[in-house]
Order: structure tokens, then C-alpha cells, then sequence
């Protein structure tokens, strides 16, 4: 049997096997009908829309590869208010979305219980939608106020599930343990989650990369969000070179074969590094896409690396315009909430 058929008959392989399968590109057009064929049947043609929203580009942290880091003195720094963020997810609603994803930097200048407002506010107005947070590692008891409050998920990717490659991308004050720790304690307070890494960051070996789907196979999350490092100028990281399409794209049709049920996009960095990469992506296994909701005003500020996309269009420019690539690539869009199938793998 082809590594790719044991790939999708058991959804797993040996170390060995992955990385074989990882080191070359002959396997990937097998790879790459193998993965549609699996994400048809559980999802068919659906391809689910996440309007995100990208509230304050503030972050106390200095991931050394991430342009909001908090040492990046040109970066010119936003926050919306409550009423602003609102805004945004009615312009969403009536844009038809039903998921939103309220995305920042680590930025405490909200406080647990403006968090909680900002979401409970969003689900009395729209309680058909789903509500997902991304701002990072809080305490257990932060996550379980903002889950009571009518949270429905959060995207917290791990980045890197080894150690050493952790301490290289993060200052000593962060740590993969914490991390992880977080990712657990979401998962048992009951959300949804969504976790993933980068494929490309400086030092990543392909053993890191097999660490990461291990780690993966054990948190075992919902959705699964990986897109290529692409350098920003003004961090520590300038002068390494991005990752490499090709590798995404293997890697997002490995994750569709390991995790048949989870919900994959195709993210903004890969469209960022290639005009069809979104397109391409779901044509690897991806069914998730994530326009920007954000007010146009700030949308060139939230700039985690260079050149990202979709900073100059309306939301409705931008869902259109995703709606389009979407079915260029032979999917539909669909607009209910897009719940994971179950978390049974
Ligand atoms: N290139 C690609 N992805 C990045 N992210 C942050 N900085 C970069 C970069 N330079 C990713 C991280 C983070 C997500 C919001 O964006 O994985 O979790
Ligand atoms: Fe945002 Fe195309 S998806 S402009």
C-alpha cells in the first residue's frame, strides 16, 4: 500500500513515513486528491466563512517573528472601542456571516470584564452566531468567565510543539509549557478550539513538524490553522527567508488525512504569498476561509507580517471577493455558524 492510502486509511503513519512523506514533493498530487476526497466526504463542497476582527493591534508580548510585537516602536498602534467592534459585527451580520472572530495582540488594556461585555453584547444582538476569541494566554479563570459570558470557541495556535524551537521564536518570558497549558484548559471548560503552527519559521526542522502533528493528535482540536512565516521588516526576524508554499499545502492535505473532521483554513498568509494561494489551499483539504472585517482604517496597522493582503477593501469587497475565489476553486460558500462535525475524530 502507497504511504498516501495508509495515510488515509488509518489517518496516521509512522515518524519515519511522515517524514518521507514531508521531505519530497513526489507524493504531492496524490496527497492532494486524497485530502479533497476525504474533506468531500465530511464536508462536501461546504466551504465555511469566519468574519474576523481585528480589534486592537496593541500586545505586551515580543514573539520575535510577529510585527505587532510590543518592541516595534513603527508600529502604529489601534484599539476599537466596544461600540466600534459591534459595528463591525453587524456589518458582518448583515453580510451574512454567523462566526465571528475577535482577534488582537495581547493587549490587557481590556480587562476580563470588557471582554466578557464585548461578547455577551454580540450574542444578545446575534445569539444565531457563534462568537470566537483570539488574544491569547490568559489565566483558566479568565477563559472560564469569557466562556459564561457566551464564548462559543478560541484559536490559540501553539506555534511550535518543541521546546527548543519555542525558546527561538519567544522571549524568555513566554513558554510552549504555558501554551499548551492554556490550549488544555480550553478545551476542558468546554470551547471549541483551534490551534496550529507556522510552517517555515526560522529553525523548523521536519522533526519539529512531525512534533507539531503529534501534539495536535493528542489536544486533538477543532480546527487547525497553519500558514507559511512570512519576515516583517522591523522585527528581529527581517532576514529570514519565508516559508514555502509548496510545504504548506503538503502539510495542509497531511492535516486533512490525519484530522478528516477538523475545520482547516486557508489562510490569509498563503494568499498573502501567492495570488491563488487561499484557492489552492482548499484545493489541498483547507474548508474555512476568514475574511477581514475589520474598519478599513486600521486594517494596514494589524500587520503581523509584510505585504498581508486585504488591507485596502471594504467588508463587503472582501467577502465578495472570497465568495468569488471560493467558487473558482470549485467550492460554496455557506453561511451557518460551521460547527466542527463532532470531536471525534
Ligand atoms: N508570518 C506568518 N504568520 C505569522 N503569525 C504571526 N507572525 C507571523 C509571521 N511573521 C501568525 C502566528 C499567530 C497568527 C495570528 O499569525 O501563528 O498565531
Ligand atoms: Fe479580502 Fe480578497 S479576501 S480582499
Amino acid at each position: 500500500m502507497s504511504i498516501v492510502n495508509k495515510l488515509e486509511t488509518e489517518c496516521d503513519l509512522s515518524d519515519s513515513d511522515l517524514k518521507a512523506l514531508l521531505e519530497t514533493d513526489i507524493y504531492d498530487d496524490k496527497l492532494k486528491v486524497s485530502a479533497d476526497k476525504v474533506r468531500q466526504k465530511f464536508y462536501g463542497k461546504d466551504v465555511y466563512l469566519r468574519g474576523l476582527i481585528e480589534f486592537t493591534n496593541h500586545c505586551k508580548n515580543n514573539c520575535l517573528y510577529c510585527g505587532i510585537r510590543a518592541d516595534n516602536k513603527n508600529c502604529e498602534r489601534y484599539r476599537l472601542s466596544k461600540g466600534e467592534i459591534f459595528s463591525c459585527c453587524r456589518e458582518g451580520y448583515e453580510l451574512g456571516f454567523r462566526t465571528f472572530v475577535l482577534q488582537g495582540g495581547e493587549d490587557l488594556s481590556y480587562s476580563d470584564k470588557d471582554i466578557c461585555e464585548i461578547v455577551s453584547n454580540v450574542k444578545a444582538a446575534y445569539p444565531d452566531c457563534a462568537v470566537t476569541l483570539s488574544i491569547g494566554e490568559r489565566s483558566k479563570q479568565s477563559y472560564i468567565d469569557y466562556f459564561n459570558a457566551g464564548t462559543d470557541r478560541y484559536l490559540l495556535r501553539h506555534e511550535t510543539a518543541n521546546e527548543e524551537h519555542y525558546k527561538r521564536l519567544h522571549p524568555s518570558s513566554m513558554s510552549s509549557d504555558n501554551r499548551k497549558r492554556c490550549l488544555f484548559d480550553l478545551k476542558e471548560i468546554g470551547y471549541q478550539v483551534g490551534s496550529g503552527f507556522m510552517v517555515g519559521s526560522p529553525f523548523q526542522t521536519t522533526e519539529c513538524l512531525i512534533e507539531d502533528l503529534r501534539f495536535l493528535q493528542v489536544l486533538e482540536p477543532d480546527m487547525i490553522g497553519i500558514g507559511p512565516f512570512i519576515s516583517h521588516k522591523h522585527t528581529p526576524f527581517k532576514n529570514y527567508k519565508n516559508g514555502s508554499i509548496s510545504l504548506t499545502l503538503r502539510l495542509i492535505s497531511v492535516l486533512r488525512l490525519m484530522f478528516p473532521k477538523a475545520l482547516i483554513p486557508a489562510t490569509t498568509a498563503l494568499g498573502t504569498l501567492h495570488p491563488r494561494g487561499r484557492e489552492m489551499g482548499l484545493a489541498c483539504g483547507a474548508n474555512v476561509v476568514m475574511p477581514n472585517l475589520s474598519p478599513v482604517s486600521v486594517r494596514n496597522k494589524y500587520a503581523i507580517y509584510d505585504n498581508k493582503i486585504c488591507t485596502g477593501e471594504e467588508s463587503a469587497q472582501c467577502r465578495t471577493c472570497l465568495e468569488r475565489r471560493v467558487n473558482s476553486a470549485g467550492y460554496k460558500v455557506v453561511t451557518d455558524r460551521g460547527d466542527a462535525k463532532t470531536r471525534l475524530y
